[in-house]
């Protein structure tokens, strides 16, 4: 009989888990999910090698193991940090995580422009995300920032490097499932950016999958720039035969306009896997296939209730249950008055009042 495998006790914020060894602290924190995982700016499970560089999923290691419980000293990053039997971590529930979380969303936002309003990755952006969760309303920088012009990632994307945190995932993508890397991080410490070489264009067939895994608003899709805010789209599954790649993607509609395709996510904001395979998707299903008769509809995509996309149409959430008819025996609640009739607000001649003069009376409404 197969040996059975022994799994790590591990507890974050008070709940305990079985994991396998191996398993990272910000892994072990995603299966009980929740407020309990802490965010990640760099790590994407999907891409080797990844994690390590922005420092967002820092936690507190209040005993290292079962066999020696000391607290590490320092915080540790639980993306590459794997769990001990008997570990005690520390995440929402340490006063020096959320305070060394306040100061690298700070650092992050040194360089990074609070261009929101204009930026295609608005509603979507986890360094938003981040800020409105662990940051500050002021910045202590009083250095001038770097800025860049804008740069043709080959046809289809746009880099805006002034917006890049340096995640390294979109090199990842460009290594591991395109044949040839032409773009990378050039220079080091203040003065690393991302760039081609020799402005050379990117022109694989999965290079699109650079702007699904971008963090932030650094690259983003061409076909789309500007066309609309993403919450006033709706997001739909859809999939086709695809040769290339696994055909399963999110059509991003306007009325039965498909402003952009992306590959589906999951909730920690990766691509969805399907058999265990990251369900990458190929530039042709992406950008060239812009109408709904290229594509079998599945149905609304599920938006997290929380996520501004679903504020505006409510796609897959649950109604909320309306509570008055069932306390009056089916009848619905009746109005008890008009606030119109009520209220002398809209009857009073402004133009009698102190201040500037104005003609303008408002006439109460005839009813
Ligand atoms: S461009 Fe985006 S994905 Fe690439 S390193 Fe910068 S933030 Fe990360
Ligand atoms: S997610 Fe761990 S360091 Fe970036």
């Amino acid at each position: 009989m197969a040996e059975e495998k022994k799994l790590f006790k591990v507890t974050i914020d008070n709940i305990t888990i079985d994991v396998e060894p191996g398993t990272t602290i910000l892994n072990a924190a995603r299966q009980i999910g929740g407020d309990v995982t802490p965010p990640a700016m760099c790590y994407y499970s999907k891409l080797q090698g990844s994690g390590g560089k922005c420092r967002t999923c820092l936690v507190e290691v209040a005993a290292g193991s079962a066999a020696d419980p000391r607290p590490m000293p320092k915080l540790v990053a639980s993306c590459r940090t794997t769990v001990m039997d008997g570990m005690v971590v520390k995440n929402i529930t340490s006063e020096r995580v959320l305070d060394a979380r306040a100061g690298v969303v700070e650092f992050l936002l040194l360089n990074h422009p609070l261009d929101c309003p204009i930026c295609d990755q608005a509603g979507e952006c986890h360094l938003q995300d981040l800020s409105y969760e662990h940051g500050k309303e002021g910045t202590r920088y009083e250095f001038k920032r770097r800025t860049f012009e804008k740069e043709d990632i080959g046809p289809y994307i746009q880099l805006h490097m002034t917006r890049c945190i340096l995640c390294y995932r979109c090199t990842y993508v460009a290594d591991q499932i395109t044949n040839n890397r032409v773009h990378g991080i050039l220079d080091r410490g203040d003065h690393a950016e991302i760039s081609t070489y020799i402005s050379k264009a990117i022109d694989n067939d999965f290079s699109g999958n650079m702007i699904d895994v971008c963090p932030v608003g650094a690259l983003t899709d061409k076909t789309f720039r500007f066309k609309n805010r993403v919450w006033f789209t709706k997001p739909v599954d859809a999939h086709r035969d695809c040769e290339k790649c696994c055909g399963k993607v999110t059509l991003w509609q306007r009325g039965d306009e498909v402003l952009r395709v992306t590959a589906r996510k999951d909730q920690w904001g990766e691509v969805q896997s399907y058999d265990s395979k990251p369900g990458w998707i190929c530039n042709t299903c992406r950008f060239d296939k812009k109408h709904v008769n290229d594509w079998v509809i599945e149905g609304p995509t599920k938006i997290s209730r929380h996520s501004v996309i679903s504020q505006g149409h409510y796609v897959g959430m649950q109604k909320p249950k309306e509570t008055m008819p069932e306390v009056m025996g089916g009848r619905a609640p009746k109005l008890l008055m008009d606030i119109h009739e009520i209220s002398e607000v809209n009857s009073v001649d402004i133009s009698a009042l102190p201040g500037p003069a104005t003609s303008k009376t408002f006439e109460k409404k005839e009813q």
